[in-house]
């Protein structure tokens, strides 16, 4: 490293012990935000020509398997495509790992940020190869919940927000904490493996503990459940993977997510986990 970035990091470290305990002390009050209502959109246009066909088979799909077709009429395009991306990401972890799920489900998703894909990742648990819809219980766990968007509403507002239309589910603004045998399938989309990403997001540095949260969300998964991780880039991949085998964790399936869905500048990689 050098000590440019030495110096960034130092900053961001004193900013983030300063900021961050201001934030959970001082935030607005709860404000609803009002679910804007969006006219029917045709996304497949906004996939070049070439791959049309392939997502039009896969939206197809998934939406069928999910009974996700409710979402896509009322939902501004690029969120129905992310959650698509999200919806294909967990359909293929499962597979992947031929889980099994139980008929009543709980589940924990760790750091679910505004919960953009919350809808998705609902679907997902509900009617994973269910011919009936599952009973889930889903809960997210955020540590820093009040961070303020340019619309001056909160995180959670956002959150809330996002989660309108579904039952039993709840956003928590606290850190994950061990709760043994507690969930049959916990998700953690992009968990920070690396310092300055844990920093440039606004967490104290005292925070970072990639491996202690791994080893956590571990212990709270019961016997036969499913973990579900998910990195950006390649680096960060084999850093996870690593982490996992210090960490006597074994992995079940691990591979690279095909982008057909959603491009993004970092491609997406997959590792699960089961107990
Ligand atoms: C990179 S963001 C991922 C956001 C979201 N899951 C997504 O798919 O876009 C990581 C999130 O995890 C939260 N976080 C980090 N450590 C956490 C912990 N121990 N418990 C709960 N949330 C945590 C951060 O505040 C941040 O919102």
């Amino acid at each position: 490293m050098n000590l440019l970035e030495e110096i960034y990091l130092s900053f961001l470290r004193i900013r983030n012990s300063l900021d961050f305990p201001l934030r959970q002390r001082f935030h607005p009050r709860p404000r609803k935000i009002q679910k804007k209502s969006h006219q029917q959109t045709d996304i497949l246009p906004s996939y070049p020509p070439e791959i049309r066909s392939k997502a039009d088979d896969q939206i197809g799909r998934l939406i069928s398997d999910y009974h996700f077709q409710g979402f896509t009429f009322d939902h501004a395009s690029a969120t129905i495509r992310e959650n698509l991306f999200y919806l294909a990401m967990l359909d293929e972890a499962f597979r992947q790992t031929n889980i099994s799920l139980p008929e009543n489900l709980t589940a924990a998703d760790i750091g679910p940020s505004s919960w953009f894909y919350v809808h998705a990742l609902h679907s997902a648990l509900t009617w994973f190869r269910a011919t009936q819809p599952r009973s889930v219980r889903l809960t997210g766990y955020e540590v820093d919940a009040y961070r303020l968007y340019s619309d001056l509403h909160t995180r959670r507002d956002h959150a809330l927000g996002n989660m309108q239309g579904l039952d039993r589910v709840e956003y928590l603004d606290r850190a994950f904490s061990v709760q043994p045998d507690g969930f049959d399938v916990i998700t953690l989309f992009f968990p920070f493996v690396f310092e300055k990403d844990h920093l440039e997001w606004g967490l104290p540095s005292g925070m970072f503990d990639p491996a202690g949260l791994l080893k956590t969300a571990w212990i709270s998964l019961r016997k036969g459940g499913l973990m579900i991780i998910v990195n950006q880039g390649a680096d960060e991949h084999r850093a996870e993977m690593k982490l996992l085998k210090t960490s006597a964790i074994p992995v079940a399936a691990s591979f690279h997510m095909d982008p057909l869905l959603f491009t993004y500048p970092l491609d997406r990689y997959i590792i699960t986990v089961q107990k």
